[in-house]
């Protein structure tokens, strides 16, 4: 049974409210959203190293100076979440901490390899499309500055959703090679962007709770499902065929069919099997402990600053 004040935060969730850093919230809301923040900021900063392999190897300056910005976008999506996360009473050093022991997530997809150009355009196409899906209506979940972190984020994910999207138009439009490029990559990437969405609700331990605490305004199935339904159409523009037999309109639930997921590879992923898990944490922890040196700088020079003012 819940306390008076607990009764009173979910009245306030259930009307829609805003909660704030400064409300009173239940230990568990407070453990859930640094949980999901946090992973999700983590998800943002790992997700530049499968893009960082194409930087110097982009066909045109344009295409190099237009992943540059989305990989720059992205340490930005990092940082917006770490602060929305610390105002929950963490600190960013404990986050990552979490993250280089390996004791906490971030999202599966970024576990794979990018063999080829092609591999930029199914990202931005299938990964940023379904992180679209996924953020969208966390902009209208019920912890504020999660939610205004995410109405950022929206606006510049949909810049790589279609930068990904003309990557493959270029490639279905040229040699017979490059479409066969473009192909091959979105074998490789399908499934494991569908994985992106969470464990069926069946088996999704945190589901349901966070629906009650409007965290979570759609199932993970749901969500999945639209992505589905809003690609389909778009592999056909491209001429590619996606890796499914079993994919097929089921026009009396106004919505695609499609095959079953494999999720004895997802868990595999997730206990850190997959093809780059050790690789990313490997790079992750370099970078961090390469930094040292200069955050020790920063704190030094801040420490000088603020003496200076109150002496
Ligand atoms: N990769 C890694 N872990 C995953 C996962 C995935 N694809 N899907 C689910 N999990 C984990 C969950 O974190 C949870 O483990 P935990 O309790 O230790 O955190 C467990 O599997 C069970 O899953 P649940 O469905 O019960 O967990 P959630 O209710 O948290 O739902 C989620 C999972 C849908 C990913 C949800 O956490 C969420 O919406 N997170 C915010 C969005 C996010 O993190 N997106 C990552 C996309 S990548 C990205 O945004 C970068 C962009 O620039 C491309």
């Amino acid at each position: 049974n819940m306390s008076e004040q607990e009764r009173e935060f979910q009245a306030r969730i259930d009307a829609g409210v805003k909660i704030e850093p400064k409300d009173w919230m239940p230990e568990a809301y407070r453990k859930t959203l640094i949980r999901q923040i946090s992973q999700h900021a983590h998800s943002e900063i790992v997700g530049q190293l499968p893009e960082g392999n194409w930087v110097t190897r982009a066909p045109t300056l344009k295409r190099k100076s237009i992943l540059l910005a989305k990989i720059q976008d992205e340490a930005g999506h990092g940082l917006y979440l770490y602060s929305a996360a610390e105002t929950l009473g963490v600190s960013r050093d404990e986050l990552l901490d979490a993250l280089h022991s390996g004791k906490a997530k971030y999202s599966s997809i970024f576990n794979y390899p990018t063999l080829s150009w092609a591999d930029m355009g199914a990202i931005g196409w299938l990964v940023d499309g379904s992180a679209i899906i996924n953020q969208i209506p966390l902009c209208r979940c019920s912890y504020g500055p999660y939610s205004r972190a995410m109405i950022r984020v929206c606006k510049e994910e949909s810049f790589h959703a279609r930068q990904g999207y003309d990557i493959m138009l270029a490639l279905c439009r040229g040699t017979p090679e490059q479409k066969q490029m473009a192909q091959d990559a979105l074998n490789r990437w399908w499934w494991p962007s569908l994985m992106m969405f969470g464990p069926s609700d069946a088996d999704s331990v945190n589901s349901a709770q966070s629906s009650k605490w409007r965290i979570k305004l759609f199932s993970n199935d749901e969500l999945r499902q639209r992505m589905v339904d809003q690609t389909v159409p778009q592999a056909e523009f491209l001429g590619l065929t996606l890796p499914d037999p079993d994919l097929k309109w089921n026009a009396e639930r106004g919505h695609y069919d499609f095959g079953e997921i494999d999720w004895s590879e997802f868990h595999n992923v997730l206990k850190g099997n997959g093809p780059c898990n050790k690789e990313r944490l490997r790079t992750r922890v370099k970078a961090w402990d390469d930094g040292e040196w200069f955050r020790d700088a920063m704190v030094a020079y801040a420490d000088k600053q603020a003496a200076r003012k109150s002496a």
